[in-house]
């Protein structure tokens, strides 16, 4: 029998004469092969530029308050191991990973007066302080890639017990993503020295951790916090700063 001549998986056209490349059994004519290899490379700049975009806005944030920018690298490195063990999904890990890396940009819409007041706050100041959840997600919302990170942003003070801001969201009302996040955060926080006390250990953090289990914590990324102990414990000591791996 004479067998028939290969076409083309992506236009179907014959290319028994015209130069192809072939992968597992599938052909790919001369043309397409160029398209995609072009189309790869526009994706990989799309890519980066978004990385970019949403260092630049850490950044601009560290700009305003330079703790809250080095414990925002922090979160998003740790929210990146929690995360994995929930997905594999590439988009989902980034979206989460720049829904930590920004969740308190909206912190550049608190006056000074707030932001960087030394002593506690009083009521109004709070009230304040309480807006930037919102004002982080109107400021993400603008950008079509950062749709679900503002989603995460605007979620990330609420508590599983519905007992958080600003919606006082319970339980899966709050996205998969701000409640991993709820964990790490906490435990960067508990963990870094302030002006006015030393950080907690590891261990003091984990017990807190644990404690607020189903009341400010979801269950399930505390068993994943305990489940990645040892990767968050070497982490948090060496101040990571860097995601150990690009979604
Ligand atoms: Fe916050």
């Amino acid at each position: 029998m004479k067998e028939q001549s290969p076409h083309c998986v992506f236009c179907g056209a014959s290319i028994a004469a015209a130069p192809h490349s072939r992968r597992d059994g599938l052909y790919c004519c001369e043309g397409c092969f160029l398209k995609e290899k072009e189309f790869r490379a526009l994706e990989k700049s799309r890519e980066e530029s978004h990385f970019s975009l949403a260092e630049a806005l850490a950044a601009a944030l560290d700009e305003r308050e330079h703790q809250t920018g080095l414990h925002s690298r922090r979160v998003a490195c740790h929210t990146l191991v929690l995360a994995k063990r929930f997905t594999e999904d590439r988009e989902a890990l980034r979206q989460i990973h720049w829904g930590a890396l920004l969740h308190d940009i909206g912190k550049i819409g608190v006056p000074d007066a707030v932001l960087l007041k030394a002593g506690p706050l009083s009521e109004e100041e709070w009230a304040v302080m309480r807006t930037h959840p919102e004002k982080g997600r109107d400021i993400l919302a603008r950008v079509p890639f950062l749709t679900e990170a503002a989603k995460i942003v605007l979620a990330h003070e609420e508590r599983v017990d519905g007992t958080g801001y600003p919606r006082g969201l319970a339980g899966e009302a709050i996205p998969w993503g701000a409640r991993v996040f709820a964990v790490v955060d906490t435990l960067d926080a508990m963990t870094s020295d302030r002006p006015y006390r030393k950080g907690l250990s590891f261990d003091e953090a984990k017990g807190e951790i644990f404690r607020m289990s189903g009341t400010q914590f979801d269950p399930a990324a505390v068993e994943a916090f305990l489940a990645e102990e040892e990767t968050l414990r070497d982490m948090v000591a060496l101040k990571c700063e860097k995601p150990p791996f690009r979604p």
